[in-house]
């Protein structure tokens, strides 16, 4: 049954005893977690657990004060800037909000307003709060000039071609007005789930959340790749001097000059107005085509504001009215044990089926066992589990007084669930992890990736049979995989002749893929196709980049320390040596990758169609076809190769369908130019 819990501020309490091996640790976790949040889409700690983090090491560092650190977690917890995006100071600083987290502590806030200013009685402006990146937005003379990502406040990173690409955002504004706007940038669920279907695709990791989609977003190099993706700009304030008197005139002012200001926005007479409008969204939240986490009350009259001031954090003229994580309680029934392709364990919670912010909820994720242990987990207990903004389910609590019978707590293996060798685990790592490195879940993982698409793409090799194949011991190692022989195939059960001959065809084609398939299906730990991608085009050849010094790898564009040392290591681990080795003298031989624009030829002598409404404009598509070698025509007939197909397409789709003419979305067209 879903129920509603109260927001929380965070899900740990301050020890009693805190210690100083417990605040190294948490600094420790909060370094590693920063580190992680900068080489992968997802963060190691969800936000409620980091800054759990952040309050704990400052509840340690207030109880003792000697051991307070200049650069420790809770004072200094802002990014690190990437290096290819330049820092540019704010205007005026970019401040947070201060939170309430019920309707009760909405009003404590205009209370303590009311003591600031007791003749007043302040009217507001509601608004969404969407949970997205903070961006600012300077005009010149009404040309948009720069964007600047909220960074620490005082300065952040200038992003100002990728924000370019939202397109609701004007570059020109009908007047030539030098001003400054601050808005919110953000991922709508369904380019957020595109995005992430093709990621997966294309083998690259998945983002958890859209705000952490549209942080890494605004963060990509490679701007067409930014416009590809839909990003979307909600504008809600004005940071230079204002024409008008109040906010909500200058959120008017601001439509009309063409920017895209949210049009869920009230203006509220009192603070009964405001409660109204945040009933009405709470309720109503599912229904938004992007994410929320609640509404922002601000003071309407500007001259008001002055009078109320801010503090060094946030302004006391406004607040955030948070709601609350849709959770519902049910049943473990059991916890499976994952086996990764690197041999992390990784727990997993079968639950009985529950309805859950509109879908039915039968697994979640438990992280790993240290999240267990703090849960105290046992079978058969009732427990909370929650969506907040992410797409796997967690559990975040046990009602303990529910337990009945056997209370049998969940515990970390003593063995691998596949290999069963003993799991270690390594100092300062929260996974345990099976490290026989012939465990054959892992070995199955990594086989599995070496032959998906995007890495060597060997169709014709799919799960089923990789296990077949471990099992009859054919297969150890990716190497064994160019060793397999056709009569060897045919004495598989269900596996005639032919099929056979596909097998090896498709395993002996595979051999001159491109260098970068082959660095990104070998797996290294932070090489996703991407990165993969800028090695191979950096380097060349796969000599020039096993050879390459960790100062070589960290030259390259986007290369940080943590995938440079990665990669380094890998070429240098004895097994991955030999295992390259064999894979060379087995014949695999990777090819030099294309220069980028090389895929122009694959619609060479191809008709297209465009119909529908399409995410970026027609004439962007068009020229994108024609890059690669195609014509655009204005209608279907037999002679027409693909039809490309936006939202309500109409007659054309309807004619490509009678032709038998293949109809492609955007995102199958955009993976049909990436493929070539
Ligand atoms: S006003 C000085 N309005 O929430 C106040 N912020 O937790 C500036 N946010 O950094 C913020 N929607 O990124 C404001 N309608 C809205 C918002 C909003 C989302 C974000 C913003 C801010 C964060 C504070």
């Amino acid at each position: 049954m879903p129920v509603k819990q109260p927001a929380k501020r965070s899900t740990q309490q301050p020890a009693k005893q805190p210690d100083r091996a417990e605040l190294t640790a948490a600094r420790r976790d909060m370094q590693r977690t920063l580190l992680n949040y900068y080489a992968e889409p997802e963060p190691a700690l969800s936000d409620a657990d980091f800054d759990a983090l952040k309050t704990r090491i400052a509840a340690l560092e207030a109880e003792h004060p000697q051991w307070r650190e200049w650069d420790s977690g809770a004072m200094h917890v802002t990014a690190p800037a990437a290096e290819a995006f330049p820092t540019r100071p704010h205007s005026t600083p970019m401040l947070s909000l201060g939170n309430a987290y019920s309707l009760e502590e909405l009003r404590e806030w205009q209370e303590s307003l009311l003591r600031l200013m007791p003749d007043q009685r302040p009217a507001y402006v509601a608004e969404l709060k969407v949970d997205g990146v903070a961006i600012a937005v300077r005009y010149e003379q009404g040309r948009l000039t720069s964007a600047v990502t909220r960074g620490d406040g005082t300065s952040g990173e200038e992003v100002t071609p990728n924000v370019k690409t939202i397109r609701s955002l004007p570059h020109n504004l009908p007047e030539p007005l030098t001003m400054e706007v601050r808005g919110e940038v953000y991922y709508p669920f369904l380019s957020f789930e595109r995005m992430n279907r093709h990621r997966e695709r294309i083998g690259e990791p998945i983002f958890k959340n859209p705000r952490n989609a549209a942080a890494g977003t605004l963060r990509t190099l490679d701007t067409s790749e930014v416009g590809a993706r839909g990003l979307e700009l909600m504008v809600y304030a004005l940071a230079s001097e204002s024409p008008h008197p109040t906010h909500w005139a200058t959120l008017g002012w601001l439509k009309e000059l063409g920017l895209p200001v949210s049009g869920q926005t009230a203006a509220c007479a009192d603070l009964e107005e405001v409660e109204a409008f945040y009933t009405h969204w709470e309720s109503r939240r599912d229904e938004l085509p992007f994410q929320i986490d609640g509404i922002v009350v601000k003071v309407d009259r500007l001259a008001l504001r002055e009078e109320i001031g801010a503090t060094a954090r946030s302004p006391r003229w406004a607040v955030a009215v948070k709601y609350a994580t849709e959770q519902a309680e049910t049943r473990l029934l059991d916890v499976e044990v994952g086996v990764g392709r690197t041999g992390a364990l990784t727990p997993v919670a079968i639950l009985e089926p529950v309805e859950l912010g509109g879908t039915t909820v039968s697994r979640a994720t438990l992280h790993n066992y240290d999240q267990v242990r703090r849960l105290g987990l046992m079978f058969g207990d009732t427990v909370l589990v929650e969506k907040g903004g992410e797409i796997i389910p967690k559990i975040v609590g046990v009602d303990a007084a529910q337990r009945t019978g056997e209370k049998r707590p969940v515990k970390p293996p003593g063995k691998c669930p596949s290999c069963g060798a003993p799991p270690v685990r390594d100092e300062g790592e929260v996974d345990l992890r099976c490290v026989n490195p012939l465990c054959p879940a892992q070995q199955a993982e990594r086989i599995r990736h070496f032959v998906s698409r995007g890495a060597m793409d060997i169709e014709s090799i799919g799960p089923a049979l990789i296990e077949q194949l471990l099992r009859e011991e054919l297969l150890s190692s990716v190497a064994d995989l160019y060793r397999l022989e056709a009569e060897q195939l045919e004495q598989l059960e269900r596996m005639g002749e032919k099929s056979a001959r596909n097998v090896t065809a498709a395993i002996d084609a595979s051999r001159t893929r491109p260098l970068d398939k082959l660095v990104f299906a070998l797996g290294i730990r932070f090489v996703g196709a991407r990165t993969a991608r800028i090695l191979a085009e950096r380097f060349g050849t796969l000599e020039a980049l096993r050879a390459a010094d960790v100062e070589e790898l960290e030259g390259v564009d986007e290369i940080g320390s943590v995938i440079a040392a990665s990669v380094h290591e890998y070429f240098r681990e004895p097994n991955r040596i030999e295992l390259l080795e064999q894979l060379l003298t087995l014949g695999v031989d990777p090819q030099p990758v294309q220069p980028a624009g090389g895929e122009a030829q694959i619609l060479s002598g191809r008709t297209i169609v465009l119909t529908g409404t399409l995410s970026e404009p027609r004439g962007r598509w068009k020229a994108r076809l024609e890059a690669a070698g195609g014509t655009v025509t204005g209608s279907v007939s037999k002679k027409t190769d693909y039809v490309l197909a936006g939202v309500n397409p109409g007659s054309k789709l309807a004619a490509a369908q009678k032709l038998d003419v293949p109809v492609l979305d955007e995102e199958e067209m955009r993976q049909l130019l990436e493929t070539a």
